[in-house]
């Protein structure tokens, strides 16, 4: 589906009708809002119910006693082992989405008339499989830290609610795969930060084994996010008629898992030691 060549009538901005405009700016002057004040009212308003909010869940407690143990010995260390907690159902919240979306973007580029030389359904694929890949290494990378991957944590609920209108855009029939493509870079953008805040944390709560794990991941990010980016422009320039200069497009490096390349993004959040 590529973008309609024959745009239909938009009536949606005012200046197409300058004549009437006065009509609407009439309207809207003798029907104004039913209470008073403005935007510093409404923020005095907000502040009263953000003092009364309750905090949106709680991160659930470690249900294996080495899991216990561990929160325990962390806190006395002056850490909080259970942000970590929170932040792995975050990621897992995500990935489920990310696989969700993949399998969207999927159908509409199998049942869409893609420019050649452009998304490849092949390449979706392998990002699919690699967003299931990573949920199940969140899954299991939360159950070896004792906690349960059923449990919806703050920070996954917020990343469920933030996913919300990138899943509307992918499940709606009518939109087209360079649409889709512009969800999808916002998902890989959040993706790619999400992971290396993961591997920052594991790290400097002294899960070595996770971290190597999580580093492929975020290599996969990185070309899942180098892919997007390129199919974007690669949509946006072919609409507009514009021949593209060639780009150096991201391949898997040799030697690494299926779906990883070699990480170059500096990771200055990481410890140190
Ligand atoms: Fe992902
Ligand atoms: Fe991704």
């Amino acid at each position: 589906m590529s973008m309609d060549k024959q745009p239909r009538m938009n009536r949606t901005g005012m200046n197409l009708k300058p004549g009437e405009s006065h009509e609407m700016i009439d309207g809207a002057m003798k029907y104004p809002p039913s209470s008073g004040g403005d935007g510093f009212v409404l923020l005095q308003e907000r502040a009263v119910y953000i003092g009364q909010g309750e905090p949106i869940g709680s991160i659930p407690l470690p249900l294996t006693p080495r899991g216990a143990v561990e929160t325990v010995k962390g806190v006395a260390t002056g850490k909080q082992p259970l942000i970590f907690a929170d932040r792995l159902g975050e990621r897992l919240a995500f990935e489920r989405s990310g696989t969700r979306l993949y399998q969207g973007f999927l159908g509409k580029v199998m049942s869409a008339d893609t420019p050649k030389g452009s998304v490849s359904a092949q390449e979706v694929e392998e990002i699919l499989e690699d967003e299931h890949r990573h949920f199940l290494l969140l899954r299991r990378a939360i159950e070896m830290t004792g906690g349960d991957p059923t449990a919806v944590t703050p920070a996954a609920d917020v990343a469920a609610v933030q996913s919300m209108g990138l899943v509307q855009v992918l499940s709606d029939p009518r939109t087209t795969v360079d649409q889709c493509l512009c969800a999808l870079l916002t998902a890989e953008l959040a993706d790619n930060d999400g992971w290396e805040l993961l591997i920052a944390l594991a790290d400097g709560l002294g899960h070595k084994d996770l971290v190597s794990e999580f580093e492929e991941a975020f290599a996969n990010e990185e070309r899942h996010l180098m892919l997007v980016r390129s199919w974007v422009q690669d949509f946006a320039m072919s609409e507009a008629g514009i021949t593209r200069k060639s780009a150096a497009k991201p391949t898997r490096a040799r030697g690494t898992t299926k779906g990883t390349t070699t990480s170059t993004t500096k990771r200055t959040t990481r410890s140190q030691t």
